[in-house]
């Protein structure tokens, strides 16, 4: 499941009706007032009732602005901000909090580095290599910045399962200098892993940073940067049981030191003068304004509660089996056809389908009157749907809290589809 999976100790099995007790929404769906079959995590992730409480201990026990003030509530604000910072620097391995910058989300993440490192540091003649695979938020800002600084942005292509091919890396980045690759680690679309043990080498070979968009995979397999020998990663809290509105990036301190600041005011200044102003240390240099105080916390709590159920290793592993125990399901549904990687290959817990004569908005909709949940449509990967042919796709997506029963639900559901549109 990982990157370098065959070094670790098997991980703990977990029991996901037992997590399932801390999640309060999933206790009773809204239309049948069965347990809620939730299979949309990819999109966002339930919460859990240590961190709902985090939040709720945040607003009436120890709230106030952070590095500000000198009473009681402003210190215990400030020192739990902190340490969720220094809970995010120790899930993904990075060598020091400073590198761990807070934003509101991944796509906030990756505009960040788009306009501050990509307009600093990106000309004519400059390539930046990203994927076919990626979703917007790992596309746009890099036509943006392209565009604006007249570097050339280059995709690695896809095969018609929606998997890498990498045989002709070198052609990418020939006629001119390759300066970045980005790349989505799981696509949010098709589960599809971008094999990193690959890729950043290659990039490396060429004097490029690598950029990763960890979305999807931060919250569901162990990720360390400093294994990776990666230089950005993005990533969100929402998709990791944790507040929305609130996600990290992390970058290599050098060169988030060398980067200028991208929003300005408040925390993020030194000293202000009339005619002009110096700005604060990492990782305050890229935090504008008063940040999301209670969500960070929140933050923080979600990674507590990763480790309290036996780890991302112990997650990654459930997932994989839950994923693979969904993928035989709906394969043998008539008419139903999966996208993205086999069951076998090391991909994500994503299925992504189209089934004949249906659309995928209808079927999600007949499956939400059982309170079954997934997601239907583009996904926010409008050019990767384009190149595999589909306009939208109907997407299942597993966590922690999913269970064999949520999939067969899913599976049986799928079956009344069938007959309501007359394929059955
Ligand atoms: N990017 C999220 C998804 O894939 C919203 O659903």
């Amino acid at each position: 499941m990982t990157d370098s999976a065959s070094t670790l100790p098997a991980p703990t099995q977990l029991d996901p009706l037992r997590i399932s007790e801390d999640f309060p929404i999933l206790a009773s769906g809204p239309n049948t007032g069965e347990r809620l079959a939730f299979l949309d995590s990819a999109a966002s992730a339930m919460k859990p009732r240590q961190v709902i409480d985090s939040i709720v201990a945040t607003y009436e026990g120890g709230y106030a602005n952070v590095h500000r003030g000198v009473y009681h509530h402003a210190a215990t604000a400030t020192r739990h901000f902190e340490g969720a910072r220094e809970k995010v620097r120790s899930f993904i391995n990075a060598t020091t909090p400073r590198e761990v910058i807070f934003t509101r989300g991944t796509t906030e993440a990756i505009n960040l580095v788009a306009n501050s490192w990509g307009r600093t540091n990106l000309g004519p003649g400059d390539i930046v290599v990203t994927t076919e695979l990626e979703h917007h938020s790992n596309l746009v800002p890099w036509q943006q910045v392209c565009a604006a600084t007249g570097a050339e942005l280059r995709f690695i292509p896809v095969d018609d399962t929606g998997v890498l091919v990498l045989d002709d890396l070198d052609a990418l980045a020939e006629g001119g200098t390759l300066k970045l690759v980005t790349v989505v680690h799981v696509s949010n679309s098709l589960g599809t892993h971008a094999p990193l043990d690959l890729i950043v080498p290659w990039a490396k070979s060429h004097g490029a940073l690598v950029m990763v968009d960890g979305a999807q995979s931060v919250p569901h397999r162990p990720v360390d940067v400093q294994a990776l020998g990666i230089d950005f990663l993005a990533f969100s809290a929402h998709k990791l049981m944790g507040p929305s509105g609130v996600g990290a990036l992390w970058g290599r301190e050098e060169l988030l030191a060398a980067m200028p600041p991208w929003q300005f005011g408040g925390e993020m200044i030194r000293r202000v003068e009339y005619s002009g102003a110096t700005f604060n240390d990492l990782p305050w240099k890229f935090e504008a304004g008063t940040p999301a105080i209670a969500e960070v916390i929140g933050f923080g709590a979600a990674l507590d509660y990763i480790e309290s159920i036996g780890g991302i290793a112990a997650i990654a592993a459930h997932e994989q089996a839950m994923t693979a125990y969904g993928y035989e399901l709906l394969a043998a549904i008539p008419g139903l056809h999966l996208l993205g990687p086999g069951p076998g290959e090391d991909r994500g817990g994503v299925l992504s389908f189209t089934m004949d004569g249906t659309h995928p908005h209808d079927v999600a909709t007949l499956l939400d009157a059982r309170d079954v949940n997934i997601r239907a449509g583009h996904h926010c990967t409008q050019p990767l749907m384009k190149r595999l042919g589909v306009h939208a796709t109907a997407r299942a997506s597993v966590y922690a809290y999913t269970t064999r029963e949520d999939l067969d639900r899913l599976a049986d559901g799928l079956g009344e589809v069938r007959r309501v549109f007359g394929l059955a």
